[in-house]
């Protein structure tokens, strides 16, 4: 993976401006309803909105990681946005893991029905489990990741296990975005990331002020990223 250096923030602005690639897929994450596995109509809720998921789709494209982790399914809004983008460079069952204990329960399978719909469930392996241990089940499988895309449970704790259990499983230049970084518990977790986790280097797309302003104000960039540079090698003492 290439390291995020100023002139890609550069150029990735700038794609992320003018895409028009994902013309359907903001259609489809502007809807009011999607369709669930049984053919029923519920209500879209809590999904990204088509300009973070263009956002997501951009990063993919720039980055093209081999495998991706994803948190969170929903009605998998985020999902199709990962996916068309590794599409376009990689056919390989597996190379998009999906997590979510409640795909089934909650979502009635409106998530991976998007995906077949439209034909971009090729790469998908999706895991109905919670995170803590799915990730984990994951590591000690052998298996490795470029990129992680963390929107599951938003509770400071399970952000943290999210952070922990992802990091431990993601390659070195592999990138890590939480959604939602500027609510819930998430916010606390990307503050200590800052602090603490030396090993993973925050990717700022624009100077700390308007960084912060736009923060503040508008919830523009509730999405945060961080590209991993080192192992984490603490020891117990944290140093
Ligand atoms: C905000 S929604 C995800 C939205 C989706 N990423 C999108 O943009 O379309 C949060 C999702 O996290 C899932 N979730 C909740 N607790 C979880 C956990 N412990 N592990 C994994 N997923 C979890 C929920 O079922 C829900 O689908």
């Amino acid at each position: 993976m290439q390291m995020f250096e100023k002139s890609l923030v550069k150029e990735f602005l700038l794609y992320w401006k003018n895409c028009r690639e994902t013309e359907d897929l903001d259609k489809i994450a502007q809807g009011k309803t999607t369709v669930t596995e049984d053919g029923n109509r519920v209500e879209l809720t809590w999904q990204i909105n088509f300009r973070y998921g263009r956002f997501l789709f951009v990063l993919v494209k720039m980055f093209e990681p081999s495998t991706i982790l994803e948190v969170g399914m929903a009605n998998g809004i985020s999902s199709a946005y990962l996916a068309k983008a590794q599409n376009t460079y990689l056919k390989e069952k597996n190379a998009h893991v999906i997590i979510d204990p409640f795909q089934s329960s909650q979502w009635f399978n409106a998530g991976t029905a998007l995906l077949k719909r439209l034909d971009l469930y090729e790469n998908v392996r999706f895991v109905e489990d919670y995170s803590l241990s799915a990730i984990p089940q994951l590591e000690k499988d052998g298996h490795r990741f470029d990129f992680a895309f963390i929107d599951g449970s938003h509770c400071l704790d399970h952000t943290l296990s999210d952070l922990v259990t992802a990091d431990r499983v993601l390659n070195i230049g592999g990138l890590i975005v939480f959604d939602d970084s500027a609510d819930f518990g998430v916010k606390y977790a990307v503050k200590y990331i800052d602090k603490y986790r030396y090993n993973l280097r925050r990717i700022r797309f624009d100077n700390n002020l308007v960084h912060a302003l736009r923060e503040m104000t508008n919830n523009r960039r509730r999405l945060t990223v961080y590209q991993k540079i080192a192992i984490d090698d603490r020891g117990a003492d944290g140093i």
